[in-house]
């Protein structure tokens, strides 16, 4: 099968590349989402099977300095990529957000009600809108972070699903070239950033987060049922 994956350079797409050798996986200056007709081309001309697109700005600070960027390339760029794939059998595979959901009591299904808390969730959740103008598309919430928690200190009272992201990436690709449609949430198990830290950096102090901000909603934990049931 041949995989084109964007956002190949960043974190998720690093692991990604480590997993399966085979992808093509252009490099931002040689396939710029942003640019529809560049896209369009290179889609036509490189003929993969499966769009893997994790390409976006995530950083929050980044987005709320600079949102114009951020819908150039998660909402405009996303689209560029669903275009690009519409008319052909290609299939397209988003890599999504825990933070489209609600975030203030967790164990989220695919199904529930969605209302992103902050402008990068928003963007997300625009990509997924164009997304799904595919017929063949897959969209993946999810959370992950480096293989090891670096920061000095961690929530103890915000949960989620997060993962590292050597735990999500062989589940994403698993999910992306299985016979799967529609939206699939992908984690580990529910456990506070404490929990999540704890567990590979000993040294982590616990902190509170008193309460959700629209950065940090206190719960986005994922109901995993789908993905178990796809698992087995
Ligand atoms: N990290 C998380 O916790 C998390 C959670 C849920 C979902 N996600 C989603 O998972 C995906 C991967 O996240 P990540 O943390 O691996 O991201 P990341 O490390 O911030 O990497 C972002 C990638 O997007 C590329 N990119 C940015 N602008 C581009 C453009 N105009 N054209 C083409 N490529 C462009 C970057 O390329 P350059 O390096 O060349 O700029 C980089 O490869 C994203 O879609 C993100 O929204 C992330």
């Amino acid at each position: 099968m041949r995989i084109l994956l964007t956002g190949g350079s960043g974190l998720l797409g690093t692991e990604l590349q480590r997993l399966s050798s085979g992808m093509l996986a252009p490099g931002s200056r040689e396939f710029d989402i942003r640019d529809a007709a560049g896209v369009e081309s290179f889609v036509a001309d490189s003929a993969p099977d499966l769009i893997l697109h994790a390409a976006a700005v995530t950083n929050n600070r980044d987005i709320e300095a600079d949102p114009a960027a951020a819908l150039d390339v998660n909402i405009k760029g996303t689209v560029n990529i669903a275009k690009a794939c519409l008319g052909t059998s290609i299939r397209l595979v988003y890599v999504s957000t825990d933070y489209v959901y609600k975030g203030d009591r967790g164990n989220y299904s695919e199904t529930d009600e969605i209302l992103p808390s902050n402008l990068y969730a928003w963007t997300k959740l625009a990509g997924e809108a164009a997304v799904r103008a595919v017929s063949d598309h897959l969209i993946i919430r999810t959370s992950f972070g480096a293989t090891r928690f670096d920061y000095p200190g961690a929530f103890s009272d915000k949960w989620s699903s997060k993962d590292y992201v050597d735990r999500i990436a062989p589940k994403i690709l698993k999910a992306a070239t299985a016979p799967v449609n529609g939206v699939l949430n992908i984690g580990g198990p529910r456990r506070t950033i404490y929990d999540y830290a704890a567990e590979r950096n000993p040294d982590v102090k616990s902190i509170a987060l008193g309460g959700s901000s629209p950065d940090s909603p206190a719960d986005t934990s994922l109901n995993l049922d789908r993905w178990e049931s796809l698992d087995d």
